[in-house]
């Protein structure tokens, strides 16, 4: 037997002309639940966690998973199992991670736009830190909680000003994005913090985007940060724990990102070296550790060969793939069964009713009508984004361990679609 593993989805790896995530087939996982269909390997998470672990060993620093990158009940619950805490982004995400198993003292909640609604039930849960991003929140955050008798405890996010060299659409650490408190307000911001009885100010925390895949933003940002803490300290305000934010990048086409441990040992000298490698950390990876770990499988539905370019019609579409309709994303297409028949260049794409959806464009592919495909790289921002578009029920979900296939979510029906909808 011959294997060939696949730059970019570690854990999938053709057997022979196969393609198999750790022991188990995917076209039998495809027989079994139908496509299009989402393939996790449990073991892939695993193992980009444990990069993280390694650079943390010996520290004090905490890894919350940013649950928006994929929030499936058990995908939750593997990170919950493995020891990390999460960042989450609206009441429904503490929802979904309380159901999974997690602890609210292990959740930290960011976002721009928290309502007030949203702050109560995160307060009445006991999370451990309110990620603030503008002025007017720490006011109504701080009234809410001496409304319940509660004091919020709070990080305010610093907008650092740095380019993260992504696309514009996931770069949130530039000056004109709607994220953080500007750099140079920041100390006034801790003082106003301090002063109101509601809130305990407890940490720092910055994010500046998403599939970054070099490590000097993330350096720049440090500093930056560090000379803010530096400066609020210097005023009388204590900062407990530092926050990095996630946004390490991930291998979709080439993309040749630092390994997460590789990062850390540069951003953990840099923290030693100015006498900070003693205080708490924390980060929030999201797509770093699921993205690699998924694949999404379709079924071909029909050949079409067009005067400009030839269609290969497959039965995943934009609403289960949004990434390259959103942001022009690339990800790579493979066979189920490797062939030598020869290729011809298809523009890959779904059923739904837009010229926007297309999942490849120009891919040489041997594909025939009823040929299985895998769209890789989707484990992270693929099914926590998927909709309903078209009335189509979104897909199925099977994560794998070693030779065990877990259904964790059904196939979404036109029933489930209806739900909670009445006629006048
Ligand atoms: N923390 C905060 C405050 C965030 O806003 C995000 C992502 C993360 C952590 C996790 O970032 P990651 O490690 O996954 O890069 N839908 C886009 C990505 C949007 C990212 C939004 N924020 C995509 O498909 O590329």
């Amino acid at each position: 037997m011959t294997t060939h593993t696949l730059p970019g989805a570690p854990f999938f790896a053709y057997r022979d002309s196969d393609l198999y995530v750790e022991q188990l087939r995917l076209s039998d996982l495809a027989d079994a639940h139908g496509t299009p269909l989402f393939v996790y390997s449990k073991a892939s998470m695993l193992h980009a966690l444990s990069a993280y672990q390694r650079a943390f060993a010996g520290r004090q620093a905490k890894v919350h998973y940013a649950m928006k990158a994929n929030s499936s009940l058990a995908v939750l619950q593997v990170f919950a199992q493995a020891g990390c805490g999460f960042d989450i982004v609206s009441a429904g995400e503490l929802a979904r991670v309380q159901a999974a198993g997690a602890h609210a003292s292990n959740v930290i909640f960011s976002g721009v736009g928290k309502t007030r609604a949203e702050m109560q039930t995160a307060l009445q849960a006991g999370i451990a830190c309110f990620n603030v991003e503008s002025e007017a929140e720490l006011d109504v955050l701080n009234q809410v909680a001496l409304s319940l008798g509660k004091v919020a405890p709070v990080s305010i996010r610093v907008n650092p000003n740095v380019d993260p060299k992504t696309h514009p659409y996931i770069s949130t650490g530039l000056k004109g994005n709607k994220f953080g408190i500007a750099h140079e307000r920041t100390l006034q911001a801790y003082q106003h913090a301090a002063s109101l009885a509601g809130l305990k100010v407890v940490g720092i925390d910055c994010h500046i985007g998403s599939q970054i895949t070099t490590t000097s933003p993330y350096m720049d940002a440090l500093d930056k940060m560090l000379d803010l803490v530096e400066l609020i300290e210097a005023a009388g305000i204590p900062i407990h724990h530092l926050d990095f934010g996630g946004g390490l990048g991930i291998n979709y086409n080439g993309d040749t990102p630092p390994a997460a441990d590789a990062l850390w040992a540069e951003l953990l000298a840099r923290l030693d070296k100015r006498g900070f490698g003693q205080r708490q950390l924390m980060i929030e990876p999201g797509r770093s550790l699921v993205g690699n770990a998924g694949v999404c499988v379709s079924e071909v539905q029909f050949i079409k060969p067009g005067e400009q370019k030839n269609f290969c019609i497959i039965d995943a579409a934009m609403n289960d793939l949004p990434r390259p309709a959103m942001y022009e994303a690339f990800h790579q297409i493979v066979p189920l069964k490797l062939s030598d028949a020869p290729t011809q260049v298809y523009d890959v794409v779904g059923p739904v009713c837009e010229s926007g959806d297309w999942i490849g464009h120009d891919r040489a592919l041997n594909a025939q009508a009823g040929d299985k495909l895998a769209v890789l790289s989707a484990g992270a921002y693929c099914m926590s984004m998927a909709s309903n578009y078209n009335t189509r029920g979104r897909p199925a979900e099977v994560l794998v361990d070693g030779d065990t296939a877990h259904l964790i979510r059904s196939r979404e029906t036109a029933a489930d679609q209806m739900r909670g909808e009445h006629l006048v």
